[in-house]
Order: C-alpha cells, then sequence, then structure tokens
C-alpha cells in the first residue's frame, strides 16, 4: 500500500496534519532524549529519523521499512538521512540489544491492522539493550467526546477530498480512519507490551488525545 503512496506521502501528511505531523514527530525526540544508536521502524520516508539527527547529530540512527518504495523516496530527500535498511519488524536484521532506544511515528496502527502487533514487539524488545526505551507515536481516538466528534468529521469529510486528489484510485479509503477506532485501548496496550518484552509502559495523550506517545522500557 505504501510505495503505491510513497511520491505524495509527505505532502499528504502536510496538508492532512494541517502542518503539525513535524511538531508531533519533534515532540517525540524531545522526549527521548539523546542515545548512541536508534532504530527507527517503519521509517518510511524518513521523516523521524531527520528529526532526531537534527536535533542530535551525534545519534547514528537506523530506519528500517518493508517499503522499498518508500525507502527509495526518502533517499531523494537532501540532508540529513538514517542507514536504509529494508526489513519487515516482525524478523529485523540485528543482534540482540543492539539499539539503546527504538522509536516509531504512524507505524502502530499498521502492526496492529496486520495481525503482527505481539511478534513485532518482540522482535523489538531482542534488539533492545537492556533497560532501553521504546517511543510510538500515533493517531489515537480522542476521549473527550467533543475532540471525537470534531476529528470524526475532519476524517469524515476534509481528509479524503485531500487523500483522493493526491493519491487518485490508490487513496486507501476509509483504511486511515478504521485503523485509529481499531486501535486497542491504553491498558490493552499495556498488557500486550507487558507480556511481549517491556517491563513499563506509559501512554500520554497530546494535542486533546489526537495523537499519543506510547512509551515501553526493556
Ligand atoms: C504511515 S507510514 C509512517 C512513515 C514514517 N514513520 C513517518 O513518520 O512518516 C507507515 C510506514 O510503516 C511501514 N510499515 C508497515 N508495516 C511495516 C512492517 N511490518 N515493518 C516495517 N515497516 C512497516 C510502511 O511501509 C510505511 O512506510
Amino acid at each position: 500500500m505504501f510505495s503505491g503512496l510513497a511520491g505524495r506521502y509527505r505532502v499528504f501528511n502536510r496538508l492532512s496534519s494541517l502542518g503539525l505531523d513535524r511538531q508531533w514527530r519533534r515532540t517525540l525526540v524531545e522526549n527521548l532524549g539523546p542515545h548512541k544508536r536508534v532504530l527507527d521502524v517503519g521509517t518510511g520516508t524518513g521523516d523521524l529519523a531527520r528529526e532526531m539527527l537534527e536535533r542530535y547529530p551525534a545519534v547514528q540512527v537506523v530506519g528500517v521499512d518493508v517499503s522499498s518504495g518508500m525507502i527509495a523516496e526518502g533517499g531523494r530527500i537532501k540532508g540529513p538521512s538514517p542507514q536504509w535498511v529494508q526489513a519487515s519488524a516482525e524478523r529485523l536484521p540485528f543482534v540482540n540489544g543492539s539499539f539503546g532506544a527504538v522509536v516509531s511515528a504512524f507505524v502502530l496502527r499498521n502492526l496492529f491492522m496486520g495481525g503482527i502487533l505481539k511478534v513485532a514487539l518482540q522482535e523489538l524488545s531482542r534488539v533492545l539493550e537492556p533497560g532501553g526505551r521504546l517511543v510510538f507515536l500515533d493517531l489515537t481516538r480522542p476521549s473527550n467526546v467533543f475532540v471525537r466528534w470534531g476529528r470524526g468529521l475532519y476524517g469524515r469529510t476534509i481528509l479524503p477530498m485531500i487523500g483522493r486528489s493526491l493519491f487518485g484510485k490508490n487513496w486507501p479509503g476509509s483504511y486511515l480512519e478504521s485503523s485509529i477506532r481499531s486501535l486497542p485501548s491504553p491498558q490493552e496496550l499495556s498488557e500486550l507490551f507487558l507480556a511481549n518484552g517491556f517491563i513499563q509502559f506509559e501512554c500520554q495523550p497530546l494535542w486533546g488525545g489526537v495523537v499519543s506517545l506510547f512509551i515501553g522500557k526493556k
């Protein structure tokens, strides 16, 4: 799906988030702090990795993605870039404990929808060093009824217009909205994290819960 969207993926993000996606990624980077070696899972065109490299130039960032199209698009962007690796989060080509931290933006829902979240968590825990942190950022369903209504209205009206005008027949219809609705609750995610290689889990809603940070510790 993402290879078909790669060419206009970043423009879609900027327009559909009203430019907030960069701010959200920066919040993740600030929350994590500097580390020697960081894995960006589902790096796509490398936007999160780039935020990390701009904030902490000494960090070594490895960006992993299954989509060769997204990686190729990311490789065309000027400026600092991660070390690109094409692989799936289910099976990572790295030795145990090789990263101080794992980060990821807008990928948690994809792992859940693909039915591989449990295996991916085990694999991410395996490549993290003991005490290492994982920080996921993703779109979430606000708990406040008014914020949720406004967000839902936006998702049913303006978002599809932007999607169809940029991607035409490749626009994946209701996938974005249904993946937000389907994401397990913070309590369910906590149980999943604690059962699959993590000793701590925390969910931090941002922007009224339109997005959230999910933080795990190995
Ligand atoms: C919504 S994009 C997010 C890209 C990037 N993280 C960002 O902040 O813009 C989701 C990315 O996750 C990748 N992805 C989906 N499933 C994956 C998996 N099992 N392993 C690695 N990457 C995956 C997709 O190819 C896509 O590039």
